[in-house]
C-alpha cells in the first residue's frame, strides 16, 4: 500500500512528485524516496519518515532539481523494517526502480541473483526486481522487453516504475494486481498509484490492466498485455481532491469495507500452498521443538482486535488442540498472569501502538514466547515480540476498523494452520480444504459487499431505533459484538452484542415492539437450528429480526425474521468473515443517515497510545 508518483515532461520533475507524494500522505508511511535523471545519471534521495524529512535532505544544492524525469515513493513497509537502505526507489546497475505490492517468490530470485553475482543492500523485495530489470538490459534488450522478461521471473502483486540511465528519455511500468494510473498532460505524462497524486496536473486519466507492461515518454504511452499491444483509453476525472483521497467513496470507512477483497488477497499471498496443502509464514522465529511445547495459547488485544481473537480461538482450538484463551489486554496487565514458557502469547493489533496490548506483552515477554498478529510493520508491539504475522491490510484510515479485522481473521486462520500442522494436530486434509476455501474467499466477500443496497434501504428503516440487540452462536457470536460495537462507534445508537443461547438469561427482557435484533446465523448444522430456536423466542415477543447468513433461502428463518441478508456460504470456518460485512453495512449506513461523523466518531481515536 506505497504510494507511487513519476513525471516525464519539461518541468522540474522533483517538485511535482514530491507535491504528488504529498497529496498521497493520508494513507501513511514511514520513508520515501525519489530518482531523478539529470545530467546523464540518475540521483536517488531517500529518507526514513515523514516526507519533509526527505525535504530537508533535498535541502540546498543538491543535484537532481533540474532534472525532468523522474519517479517518487511513499513506503508502508511490509518486507524489511522501515529505514533508509529499505525505502524505495531500489537501485542496480542503470536501474532505479519503486513498487509497491508484494513479490512473492522472492527468496528465491534473491538466492539466484546473488549466485550471479548481484551484491544486495537492503531487506525488501523490491530490490530483485532492480536487479532482475538491469541484468535483463545487460544482456542488449531493449527496457521495454527487459521490463517484460523481469516480469515474467515475478509472482505477486506489484506495480513498477522504473528508469534506466541508458533510456532517459521514457519511464518504463508494470502493472499486476496493485493500481496504476497514468495522468495525460501537454507534453508531459504524470504516473501515479492513485488518482489524488495527480489531480492537482491533470484531469485525463489512463487505468491500466493487470499485466500491463507500458513506455512513457512525454508525449506518448505504448502499453503491451500478454505479449500484444493494447489501447487503453483516456478518461477524466470528475472527483474533487477529497472524494479522490476516499478512492470516490463518501468515506473512508465506506472505501475500506470495498476494499477487503483486495487486502485479503493481499494476506495470504504467498502464504499457502495449494498442492502441498500447507502455509508458509516468512521469517517465523518460533522452531518446530517450540511449536511442539507450546501447552497454551493466551490472545491479548482491545477493541475490535479483540473480537478478532475471539474467531481465533475456535480455528487455535479446532486445529492446533492447544487450550486457548482470550483476555482484554487492559485487563491482563494489572492482573498477576499464571503463565510458563510454554505459553504462548498472541497480541493482535492493528497499529501495533495501543498502550494496553503493549503493556501486556511487556509482561510476559520475557518470559513466555510471544508473537503479534499486527498491520504496522516496525510498530512498537511488531520490534517487541518473539514473532510476528503481518496482515498486510494497508493504511486503515477510519476510525472505525473494518478491513483490519478481517485480515486480522484470515492472519490467525493461517497461523492456526501452520501451527496445527507442526503439531500434527490437523489433517493435511481438512488444511487442503480450508486452504481452497480461503483461495475463493475474496470473490466471496465482492459477492458479500453487493448486499449493500439492501442494507440501505434496512438502515432507512431501523436508522431511529435507540438500542439494538446483536445475537450469534459460536463463531459468530464474536461477529454479534463486532457488530453491536460498529453501530456503537459510528452511529452512537445503544447496541449490545450477546451469545444467542445466552439471551433467556437476560437481553430478553428489553425485547418488545420497537427492539431490532440482528443476528449472525451460520451455514451450521447445529448451530443454525439452535439459533433459529431462540430468534423464535425473540419472535414471539413481537421483536424485529434482521437476519445475517450464509444459509439461501430458508422458508423457517423468512418466517420469523422481518429481513433477511444473505451472503455466499463457503464454510464454517469462514462464516464469520462473510457475516461481518453486512454488519460494518448496516453500522456505516444508519451512521449516514444519522449524520454523524462516520470517519471520525466522536470521543474516539484510531490509535489508543494513553491508557
Ligand atoms: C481503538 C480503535 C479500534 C481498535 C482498538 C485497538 O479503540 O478505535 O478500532 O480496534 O483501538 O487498536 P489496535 O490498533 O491495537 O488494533
Amino acid at each position: 500500500m506505497c504510494g507511487i508518483v513519476g513525471y516525464i515532461g519539461n518541468q522540474s520533475a522533483l517538485e511535482i512528485i514530491l507535491s504528488g507524494l504529498q497529496r498521497l500522505e493520508y494513507r501513511g508511511y514511514d520513508s520515501a524516496g525519489v530518482a531523478i535523471y539529470e545530467d546523464d545519471q540518475i540521483h536517488v534521495h531517500r529518507a526514513l519518515g515523514k516526507l519533509i524529512e526527505l525535504r530537508k535532505k533535498l535541502d540546498g544544492d543538491v543535484p537532481g532539481k533540474k532534472g525532468s524525469v523522474g519517479i517518487g515513493h511513499t513506503r508502508w513497509a511490509t518486507h524489511g523494517k522501515p529505514s533508509e537502505n529499505n525505502a524505495h526507489p531500489h537501485s542496480a546497475g542503470r536501474v532505479s526502480l519503486i513498487h509497491n505490492g508484494i513479490v512473492e517468490n522472492y527468496i528465491e530470485l534473491r538466492e539466484e541473483l546473488k549466485g550471479d553475482g548481484c551484491v544486495f543492500s537492503s531487506e525488501t523485495d523490491t530490490e530483485i526486481a532492480a536487479h532482475l530489470f538491469n541484468r535483463a538490459l545487460g544482456t542488449g534488450l531493449a527496457p521495454f522487453e527487459a521490463l517484460k522478461d523481469t516480469c515474467g521471473r515475478l509472482r505477486g502483486s506489484y506495480a513498477f516504475l522504473a528508469i534506466d540511465s541508458d533510456n532517459p528519455d521514457r519511464i518504463m511500468v508494470a502493472k499486476n494486481a496493485t493500481p496504476i494510473v497514468i495522468g495525460v498532460g501537454e507534453g508531459e505524462m504524470f504516473i501515479a498509484s492513485d488518482i489524488p497524486a495527480i489531480l492537482g496536473a491533470t484531469r485525463k486519466v489512463i487505468i491500466l490492466e493487470d499485466g500491463d507492461i507500458a513506455e512513457l515518454s512525454a508525449d506518448g504511452i505504448r502499453v503491451e498485455n500478454d505479449g500484444k499491444e493494447v489501447k487503453r483509453p483516456v478518461e477524466t476525472v470528475t472527483w474533487d481532491p477529497v472524494t479522490a483521497q476516499k478512492g470516490g467513496y463518501k468515506h473512508f470507512m465506506l472505501k475500506e469495507i470495498h476494499e477487503q477483497a483486495l487486502v485479503l488477497a493481499e494476506t495470504f499471498r504467498g502464504r499457502l500452498n495449494i498442492q502441498d496443502k500447507s502455509v508458509f509464514l516468512e521469517g517465523m522465529n518460533l522452531t518446530d521443538e517450540e511449536v511442539s511445547q507450546i501447552d497454551r495459547v493466551v490472545f491479548v488485544a482491545c477493541g475490535t482486535s479483540w473480537h478478532a481473537c475471539l474467531v481465533a480461538k475456535f480455528y487455535f482450538e479446532s486445529l492446533t488442540g492447544i487450550p486457548c484463551e482470550v483476555d482484554y489486554a487492559s485487563e491482563f496487565r494489572y492482573r498477576t498472569p499464571v503463565y510458563s514458557d510454554k505459553t504462548l502469547f498472541i497480541c493482535v493489533s492493528q497499529s501495533g501502538e495501543t498502550a494496553d496490548t503493549l503493556a501486556a506483552i511487556e509482561l510476559v515477554r520475557e518470559h513466555a514466547k510471544t508473537l503479534a498478529i499486527c498491520n504496522v510493520l516496525g510498530s512498537s508491539i511488531a520490534r517487541r515480540v518473539g514473532d510476528v504475522v503481518f496482515t498486510h491490510a494497508g493504511p486503515e484510515i477510519s476510525v472505525a476498523s473494518t478491513k483490519a479485522f478481517t485480515t486480522q481473521i484470515v492472519s490467525a486462520l493461517v497461523l492456526a494452520l501452520w501451527i496445527g500442522e507442526r503439531r500434527d494436530a490437523v489433517s493435511a486434509e481438512k488444511r487442503g480444504e480450508i486452504i481452497s476455501q480461503l483461495v475463493h474467499l475474496p470473490a466471496a466477500i465482492d459477492e458479500a459487499v453487493k448486499v449493500e443496497e439492501q442494507v440501505k434501504e434496512i438502515a432507512k428503516k431501523f436508522h431511529q431505533a435507540s438500542d439494538f440487540l446483536y445475537l450469534g452462536r459460536g463463531s459468530c457470536y464474536p461477529v454479534a459484538l463486532e457488530g453491536a460495537l460498529k453501530l456503537k462507534e459510528i452511529s452512537y445508537i445503544h447496541a449490545e452484542g450477546y451469545p444467542a443461547g445466552e439471551m433467556k438469561h437476560g437481553p430478553i427482557a428489553l425485547i418488545d415492539e420497537h427492539m431490532p435484533v440482528v443476528v449472525a446465523l451460520q451455514n451450521s448444522p447445529l448451530l443454525f437450528e439452535k439459533t433459529l430456536s431462540n430468534l423464535r423466542e425473540v419472535h414471539a415477543r413481537a421483536g424485529r429480526i434482521i437476519a445475517v447468513t450464509d444459509v439461501k433461502g430458508n422458508a423457517e428463518l423468512a418466517e420469523v425474521c422481518e429481513e433477511v441478508i444473505e451472503v455466499p456460504y463457503l464454510s464454517e470456518e469462514l462464516s464469520p468473515l462473510l457475516l461481518t460485512v453486512p454488519m460494518q453495512l448496516l453500522a456505516y449506513y444508519v451512521a449516514v443517515l444519522n449524520g454523524t461523523d462516520v470517519d471520525l466518531p466522536r470521543n474516539l481515536a484510531k490509535s489508543v497510545t494513553v491508557e
